[in-house]
């Protein structure tokens, strides 16, 4: 009994002396923790007399009710000034300058590719994308261009065996379109292509978007409107468009389409080598040969198509010198297409 007293005192010194959560916390596991003095005199009941033990067990219980009490006001207390200090200690200094996190962006190619899928699908065109590892059939043949034609030599192609290679345009998406589905169709076809050359402007693996309209009425006076149109967004204001005579397989009749020069608003400089004009794409009506491989009727149905190098594009618009600028991943060069 009075062993339960002296606890009280000595609790209440060490309670009013305990500085921190910390401290207290301790102070109280040696008093009410499972091997605390007050659950060791709980233990202790054992010991004594019989006829003592109920004024002997009220006493301790009574001492720890008063005890927990105690603890939890004192804790309440401290961790009130604890979060206090912490507060007062924590401010912001809010002319301090911020703290930068560097930032990545897209590579000028996406970049590109994005511009133009956003003008042409404000257009109507939808995206399709072909494999990159395709059949000589879609490639080349389905495109008026059989084994025996000259036209191959215009492209170095990489075969992988006799029958696939690594597609050299992505015009062999317009078969594989027009094999599924029936006009009209407004096709938009970006993709990587490649082809064994290698200089400024060329690289083995470059990216080319592809155009595809085939319906009713079809002219090349809506090609020439739709590229206006296009060169106007992409370029200037007052960009306009050419068409000169030209050849592909796939197309009759076939045009090179030249864009004025931007950089000089086509009076004559460096870039355009003084001619006003750059060259940015092929493109023309689609041959018949090319309906017909795909079954429709040409007679019923006309088409233009247009294809064109992103790597060129973003050439022209960024005034970016050497295509290997593209893949060298220099991040001075990256860097500069940040917004
Ligand atoms: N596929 C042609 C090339 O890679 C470009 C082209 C596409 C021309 C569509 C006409 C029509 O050179």
């Amino acid at each position: 009994m009075e062993e339960t007293e002296k606890i009280v005192e000595e609790a209440q010194q060490e309670i009013a002396t305990a500085h921190s959560s910390r401290a207290l916390y301790e102070a109280k596991m040696k008093y009410l923790g499972r091997t605390g003095k007050v659950t060791a005199l709980l233990k202790g009941m054992r010991e004594i007399a019989a006829e003592l033990r109920p004024a002997f067990g009220k006493k301790v219980n009574d001492l720890r009710t008063r005890l927990e009490t105690l603890f939890a006001s004192m804790e309440e207390k401290i961790k009130a000034r604890e979060l206090e200090e912490k507060l007062s200690g924590e401010q912001i200094d809010v002319t301090m300058p911020g703290r930068k996190h560097a930032r990545g962006a897209l590579h000028p190619i996406t970049r590109t590719r994005q511009e133009l899928i956003e003008i042409f699908a404000g257009m109507g065109f939808e995206i399709f994308e072909g494999p990159e590892i395709e059949s000589d059939y879609y490639n080349f043949t389905a495109l008026n261009t059989p084994a025996d034609h000259p036209a191959r030599a215009m492209q170095d192609t990489f075969y992988i065996t006799e029958e696939f290679l690594l597609r050299t345009q992505t015009s062999a998406g317009q078969i594989r379109l027009m094999e599924k589905k029936k006009p009209p169709i407004k096709m938009l076809s970006p993709g990587r292509v490649f082809r064994a050359d290698d200089d400024a402007t060329h690289s083995p693996m470059f990216h080319q978007m592809e155009g595809l309209v085939v319906d009713r009425h079809v002219t090349l006076c809506d090609l020439q409107g739709m590229l206006d149109e296009f060169a106007r967004t992409m370029f200037a204001e007052t960009s306009k468009t050419r068409l000169r005579p030209s050849y592909f397989p796939f197309t009759e009749p076939s045009v090179e389409v030249d864009v004025s020069c931007a950089a000089c608003g086509g009076k004559g400089c460096s870039l355009c080598k003084g001619t006003g004009w750059i060259e940015v794409l092929g493109a023309g009506m689609v041959n018949r040969r090319v309906l017909e491989n795909c079954g429709l009727d040409p007679d019923e149905y006309t088409g233009f198509a247009f294809g064109m190098g992103i790597e060129r594009i973003a050439m022209l618009k960024y005034g970016i010198g050497h295509i290997r600028s593209f893949t060298e991943n220099d991040v001075r060069f990256l860097k500069q297409f940040q917004d």
